[in-house]
């Protein structure tokens, strides 16, 4: 396969994940540009990456890069996601990939008409366990999926300068660590959700700190989730079908499941590969769909029709309560 060259926007916590899975995938990190430069030279240095951009829109007009990676806050997103796009550079974002669906579909329909990736960095779509428990579902052998719960919670002190808990940076629960719930919920549903209802905590800040979300498909699918930014829980996941139910931890990298059988009580116990290598699957993927040369064909590995998905429930959700961000004012 071509080896493609990536430019990271941003050099914080996740963007060093990215680097390192470039390591262990033996190779670099073709470039790295910054809002400080100064991080973008000492980043630079640790990741062995010959690059470092002057400026982030020195990127975009670079012919060499393919692959723009964006790890910077989500309400910067939306702006880089289109300049990448349309001077023709491949993008896989940082979640959340935009604020709402307005700005995703703007996004989407413009990476349509360039033919390129568009993809947002969620890692349950690529880890080997979720691809394994989908086969075992594919057998039919634990019937109807029925009811999906799905927890996520940390504590956070208020802080109104920290991401968690500032409208500014587009803070709050659902954008935060309820895309990965979603994203979940949306990986075993047979059917995007289309009956939805929640109940919401607001932060002093105004931005949800706690929810309790009710979701159904049209085929009688349900779930509940329950994000947290100001009580632990675990991360713990829960697919209940007729003949039996999943029990995932840790669950955006999760890397066992258990599957107990109903009738029997039997359990099997499903172990893919480890969770550091996470974002090395994601890369792979992305890679594969480039390689593939039809970002909007039948097989989509990035899986952005569940992304567009989830974030048409997270839209609906903020419209529901009422919550706004500065940029949608
Ligand atoms: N941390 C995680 O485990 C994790 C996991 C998955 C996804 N994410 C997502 O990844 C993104 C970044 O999170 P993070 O945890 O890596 O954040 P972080 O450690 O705070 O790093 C943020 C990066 O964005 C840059 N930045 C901040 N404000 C900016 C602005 N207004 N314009 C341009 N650049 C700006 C920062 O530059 P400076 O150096 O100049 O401050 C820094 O490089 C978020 O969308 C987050 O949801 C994070």
């Amino acid at each position: 396969m071509k080896q493609y060259r990536w430019v990271s926007l941003g050099c914080g916590d996740i963007a060093q994940q990215i680097a390192q899975a470039m390591e262990q995938k033996n190779t670099t990190l073709y470039g790295v540009a910054n809002r400080t430069y100064e991080k973008a030279i000492a980043f630079a240095e640790k990741y062995h990456i010959p690059k470092v951009y002057k400026k982030i829109e020195d990127v975009f007009t670079d012919d060499d890069v393919d692959v723009v990676y964006i790890a910077t806050p989500h309400n910067t997103h939306i702006s880089y996601i289109l300049e990448a796009l349309k001077h023709g550079k491949h993008v896989l974002c940082e979640k959340s990939i935009t604020l709402n669906s307005q700005e995703l579909m703007q996004a989407v329909e413009l990476a349509k008409e360039k033919n390129l990736v568009l993809a947002e960095a969620m890692t349950i779509y690529h880890m080997p366990l979720y691809k394994k428990l989908s086969q075992i579902i594919k057998t039919g052998k634990l019937g109807e999926l029925r009811f999906i719960q799905m927890n996520f919670g940390c504590y956070k002190e208020y802080d109104r300068t920290n991401r968690f808990f500032n409208p500014n940076l587009a803070g709050g629960a659902l954008l935060d660590i309820g895309v990965y719930a979603l994203s979940f919920v949306r990986w075993f549903m047979t059917e995007t959700p289309n009956q939805i209802v929640s109940q919401v905590k607001l932060a002093p800040t105004g931005v949800d700190e706690q929810v309790g979300i009710l979701l159904m498909n049209e085929k009688q699918e349900m779930a509940t989730v329950s994000l947290s930014l100001r009580a632990k829980q675990p991360k713990r996941g829960m697919v209940a079908f007729e003949k039996g139910y999943i029990e995932i931890y840790n669950y955006p990298r999760g890397k066992e499941a258990v599957i107990t059988y109903t009738d029997s009580s039997e359990k099997e116990v499903i172990q893919e590969q480890d969770s550091v290598l996470a974002l090395c699957y994601e890369v792979n993927d992305m890679e594969q769909m480039i390689a593939q040369g039809n970002p909007f064909g039948s097989e989509n590995p990035m899986h952005l029709d569940y992304t567009i998905d989830v974030m048409n429930i997270m839209t609906k959700l903020r419209n529901d309560w009422g919550l706004k961000y500065p940029e949608e004012e």
